[in-house]
């Protein structure tokens, strides 16, 4: 990776070499297939980032749909500490409609984008570099007018003509943004290379210190942070990310992944952020259990193995002196001990204080249901750890709104077959019953919920991994159904698996649901 640069750097952006984190998890993380939010997710998911210092928090494309624009308005009137940002493409409908949402927000952005490389303007947008240079001028005027906060990206950057490259950006400075976006849109960009992209930029544009250079990596060749971290070095002062790395294909460089690099390794990468990151842990449950977008165990910094010690040589190390093998804290990035909390004896008091301890902040009637569900939990398991009680609660926040709601379960199941489930839903506020058979419990199970909710969905995906160690342990489900092109995950957790596998179906339903009602712009590419 490049050293700091000591070339011109943004005057707005070099404030003490700080980086400005933009978290975009809202957005291009909600475009990731199946990974759709309802408002209370975003609201919640946005407060948090708030709370853990994201800087700005780009929460969603308002022109894309009524769900969208009521999303990213109901956040503008929340947060108050982060800037608040609603992405628009080049038009004046787009930029209205963003500024219509963020308008109530302390701190409110603009963030419109272009594509600027010959492959997108000649075949997406079918117009001419000198229309798209002219679009710029026009998208960021007309933004300007309407908010002081304007941020322009070239999407497809790292895939256009240097000159061209050039030209807009400082057409775009000129026209008022005051943040310039560099997107690796397709994942193509290697790091030396992008860090000398944004170098050329600092070297050529005659006007590039009036604004903060920032880059937007995706991780299609899994460079993602790599590039960002690269940029960084080379003079960009605000990165945009996500946590878990969520985002269209691939995903977008992973928040986590910056914000440590930039802790751990401030020696060789000598910039801050303002993340406390002793939020992270709870910033990627919470995106992992609403979006049913499991992390994958061997993921850095949040995954279940990031801070485990398997081999005996390792274990040995550790007990010696943790720095052996450990190059940051798992406290740091605010995972507590594994402990035995509660069992059935204990009181709603000390359920709420755990809750607390864990990050929760429910309302009573999220607390009592929670509650119900831990003591029956206690029944059933002999020791409830920490885990257990996270993967409950996030279970039961995100069925907060669902139409479709689950109630009980009997299954027949077993080698003499045929196997069969009675299953009782409650559907908009009604009970209905049904039984039915299948290939396995499983299927009976889904059988039962498609007799009830009548869907043409396919089921794409059906994943199950336990909570914790033990033959007792929650099960953890995760279900993606696809219908016309739309997917989403859902997921449910339970000590029975066939119960956590209704619960996850369930979820992904109530999603798509949801989903039925949003229609994608066109050429709505980012
Ligand atoms: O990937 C991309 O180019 C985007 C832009 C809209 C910033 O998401
Ligand atoms: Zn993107």
């Amino acid at each position: 990776m490049s050293a700091t640069t000591t070339r011109k750097t943004s005057t707005t952006g070099k404030a003490g070499d700080r980086v400005i984190i933009f978290d975009t998890t809202l957005r291009d993380g909600e475009q990731s297939p199946g990974a759709s939010m309802n408002l209370d997710e975003k609201i919640k998911i946005a407060l948090l980032l708030e709370e853990m210092g994201v800087d700005v928090i780009e929460a969603g494309f308002p022109v894309a749909s009524n769900g969208d624009f009521e999303a990213v308005r109901e956040i503008a009137k929340l947060v108050r500490n982060s800037s608040v940002c609603g992405l628009s493409r080049a038009g004046r409908v787009d930029i209205d409609r963003a500024w219509e949402a963020v308008q109530y927000a302390k701190h409110p952005r603009i963030h419109t984008f272009i594509a600027t490389s010959k492959l997108h303007m000649k075949y997406k947008l079918q117009m001419e570099p000198d229309q798209v240079h002219q679009a710029v001028i026009d998208s960021v005027t007309h933004a300007r007018n309407l908010c002081d906060d304007v941020e322009w990206s070239a999407e497809d950057a790292t895939r256009s003509e240097h000159d061209f490259l050039c030209r807009t950006v400082e057409s775009a400075i000129k026209a008022g943004a005051r943040t310039i976006n560099i997107p690796d849109t397709v994942g193509y960009a290697v790091p030396h290379e992008f860090g000398a992209l944004i170098g050329m930029l600092f070297e050529r544009v005659p006007n590039i210190d009036k604004a903060v250079v920032s880059v937007h990596c995706h991780n299609d060749l899994g460079l993602a942070v790599a590039n960002s971290l690269a940029a960084v070095g080379a003079g960009a002062r605000q990165v945009e990310c996500t946590v878990n790395g969520l985002g269209e294909r691939a995903g977008n460089a992973s928040m986590e992944e910056i914000v440590m690099a930039l802790r751990t390794r401030h020696d060789a990468i000598p910039f801050t952020s303002g993340i406390k990151t002793e939020y992270i842990t709870r910033a990627s449950r919470l995106v992992s259990g609403v979006t049913g977008f499991v992390v994958q165990p061997n993921k850095a910094i949040v995954g279940a193995n990031a801070f485990a010690h398997e081999s005996g040589i390792h274990q040995d190390g550790m007990l010696k002196h943790a720095g052996t093998y450990e190059i940051m804290t798992p406290e740091s990035v605010g995972l507590t001990k594994s402990s035995l909390v509660m069992g059935k004896h204990s009181g709603r008091h000390a359920f709420k204080s755990k809750l607390k301890e864990l990050g929760f902040e429910l309302g009573d009637n999220a607390v009592t249901d929670a509650f119900r569900r831990f003591k029956d939990l206690c029944d059933r398991k002999k020791d409830v750890y920490d885990e257990d009680i996270t993967a409950l609660v996030d279970d039961e926040v995100v069925r907060g709104h669902d139409r479709v709601k689950f109630v009980s379960l009997q299954v027949i199941a077993g080698s003499k077959g045929p196997q069969s489930a009675e299953l009782e839903l409650e559907i908009d506020g009604t009970h209905h019953v049904a039984k039915t058979t299948g290939n396995g419990p499983v299927d009976a199970t889904f059988n039962a919920i498609k007799e009830m909710v009548p869907h043409t969905a396919r089921l794409q995906l059906y994943q199950v991994h336990a909570v914790t160690e033990g033959t007792d342990a929650q099960a953890e489900v995760t279900v993606r159904l696809e219908e016309n092109g739309k997917s989403v995950n859902g997921q449910g957790a339970d000590p029975d698996t066939l119960v956590a596998s209704a619960r996850a179906y369930i979820h992904a339903l109530n999603k798509l649901l949801t989903k039925r009602a949003k229609t994608a712009p066109a050429a709505m590419t980012a």
